[in-house]
């Protein structure tokens, strides 16, 4: 520990007056500090002092939901703003999380995913239309802004029937920039200088009216997704070209304007739907998209693990120039979404989720939590901890190896979050992610033609920055 370090608890406590936070994304400042300080430590703030939990044991103990539950903290307050009583940032008691958690996870089901296959299919090709199109030209794509392209057009196709037609356009949907901006401002709201230093109330005040702006704009995306579904009610989604053989009642939009709940028979208020839409619209692409983005980039770094991947879809789909991955052929991709795994494991797109303690309670050695209190989690940390080998760093899809997996603590991996208020989506982005992963490797070899060193761009989501790979279309020998 640095010299003169406070503890709490037998926990070292940071002061950022005194060690203020290395420059760059939060989430690397605090895996510097968990580096220098130890993975579980207290952070000033004001006047109050905040657990930062990175070790398993405290990790462990946290996630125990008889004593812990999800906390709202600031920046989902903030990121309430504009998804209101959304599921994400619904308070764990009101009452709308618990009715919208029912209603909409028959959605979720594994089973459900069957139903969403053939659009996301669909969309993947448009990827392969457009990297396609690379190739030939010999130009490099920008990793993220396309697959940022490809999960918005699915959760818009998937879960609401509508088309955000991300492929047609040279710029990403202005969805994006809004959203992106409005994360931004959810995420650095709370920290601002105070009001009395130089020019900060004015910055302040310009920062609300361009969120204001942003945030009016999604409100009317959502708007126009809702009209679409309700002005023109479609008789069955059989009329649609591409769309499988089901109705739009049972996708998620469906579901939130009919379903009704088995306790009292009512449905979402319009009110509460809007905020879902905004909600699962934000949370069902950006994570997703970053997922996609740092898993290709390991890929063009780890040509054995490239070649694994290789093998495993190359033993599904021979040399077929265009294959037809079936909603089974997912399923037997299992090194890719051990890769994806792995992936989630040193860069989590969110990094981070917030436990409040439900009673007095103690963890660890003698680490005292009032009923209340917050406790934050850093994912990237508990990814780290020794339970993982003595060479964490090292990107390894073995590690999640059934057999391996199966010996260590449930509570080491946690890029979905814990506990009831854990990630709905996981399964859906899992199986978008695997499919289009394995896709791409039976399709191209990678090549990093810049050399590209990994840069972290946070919002509240993390994603690589400024990485583009080159393609080139692959020969069936190689
Ligand atoms: C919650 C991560 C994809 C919808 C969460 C949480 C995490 C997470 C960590 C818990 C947050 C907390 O405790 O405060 C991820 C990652 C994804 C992903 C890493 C992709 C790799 C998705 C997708 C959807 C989705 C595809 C929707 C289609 C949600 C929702 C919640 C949530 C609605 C709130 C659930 C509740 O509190 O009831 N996610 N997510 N996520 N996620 Fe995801």
């Amino acid at each position: 520990l640095p010299p003169h370090t406070e503890t709490r608890h037998g926990l070292p406590v940071v002061d950022p007056s005194a060690a203020p936070a290395p420059a760059g994304p939060l989430v690397l400042a605090t895996m510097e500090r968990a580096r220098t300080y130890g993975p579980d430590f207290y952070q000033r703030f004001g006047g109050h002092e905040l657990l930062f939990a990175g070790g398993l044991g405290l990790v462990t103990e946290l996630a125990d939901e008889q004593r812990f539950a999800k906390f709202v903290g600031p920046a989902l307050v903030n990121v309430r703003e504009f998804a209101g009583d959304g599921l994400f940032t619904a308070f764990n008691d009101e009452p709308n999380w618990a009715k919208a958690h029912d209603l909409l996870m028959p959605a979720f089901a594994l089973g459900s995913m069957r139903r969403y296959h053939p659009v996301m299919l669909r969309v993947a090709r448009r990827l392969l239309t457009a990297w396609d199109g690379h190739a030939a030209a010999g130009t490099p794509v920008d990793v993220a802004d396309d697959m940022t392209r490809m999960t918005l057009d699915t959760i818009g196709l998937a879960g609401f029937g509508f088309d955000f037609g991300s492929f047609d356009s040279d710029r990403p949907h202005p969805f994006v920039g809004a959203m992106v901006r409005c994360l931004t401002w959810a995420m650095t709201r709370t920290g601002r200088p105070p009001a009395t230093a130089a020019g900060a109330a004015d910055e302040a005040a310009a920062a609300d009216t361009a969120f204001r702006t942003d945030a009016a704009y999604l409100a009317s995306v959502v708007d126009e997704v809702i009209a679409a579904r309700t002005a023109a009610p479609r008789p069955g989604a059989k009329d649609r070209p591409g769309a499988d053989d089901r109705s739009d009642a049972d996708d998620l939009l469906g579901l939130m304007l009919t379903a009704r709940h088995p306790s009292d028979g009512t449905t979402l208020d319009v009110e509460n739907i809007r905020n879902q839409v905004i909600t699962f619209l934000i949370a069902g692409h950006e994570t997703t998209s970053g997922t996609l983005a740092f898993a290709l980039y390991f890929l063009s770094q780890h040509p054995e693990v490239l070649r694994a991947v290789r093998r495993e879809v190359d033993g599904l789909w021979g040399d077929a120039a265009d294959p037809e991955p079936t909603y089974e052929d997912i399923g037997r991709l299992r090194y890719t979404r051990q890769v994806l795994n792995e992936t989630l494991r040193l860069w989590p797109a969110a990094p981070g989720f917030a436990r409040q303690a439900l009673v007095d309670t103690v963890i660890g050695d003698g680490v005292h939590l009032h009923a209340g209190e917050p406790a934050f989690v850093s994912i990237p940390m508990l990814h780290r901890d020794p339970v993982w080998g003595d060479n964490p760093e090292l990107f390894d899809p073995s590690r999640f190896d059934p057999e391996v997996e199966a010996a260590r603590s449930p509570h080491a991996f946690k890029p979905f979050g814990t506990g009831e208020r854990a990630c709905i989506g996981r399964q859906f982005a899992l199986h978008e992610a695997t499919m289009l992963l394995g896709m791409l490797v039976h399709r191209y070899r990678l090549i990093d033609q810049d050399r590209y060193t990994l840069t972290i761009k946070q919002t509240l989501t993390i994603k690589p920055d400024g990485f583009t790979l080159g393609l080139v279309p692959r020969t069936p020998a190689e």
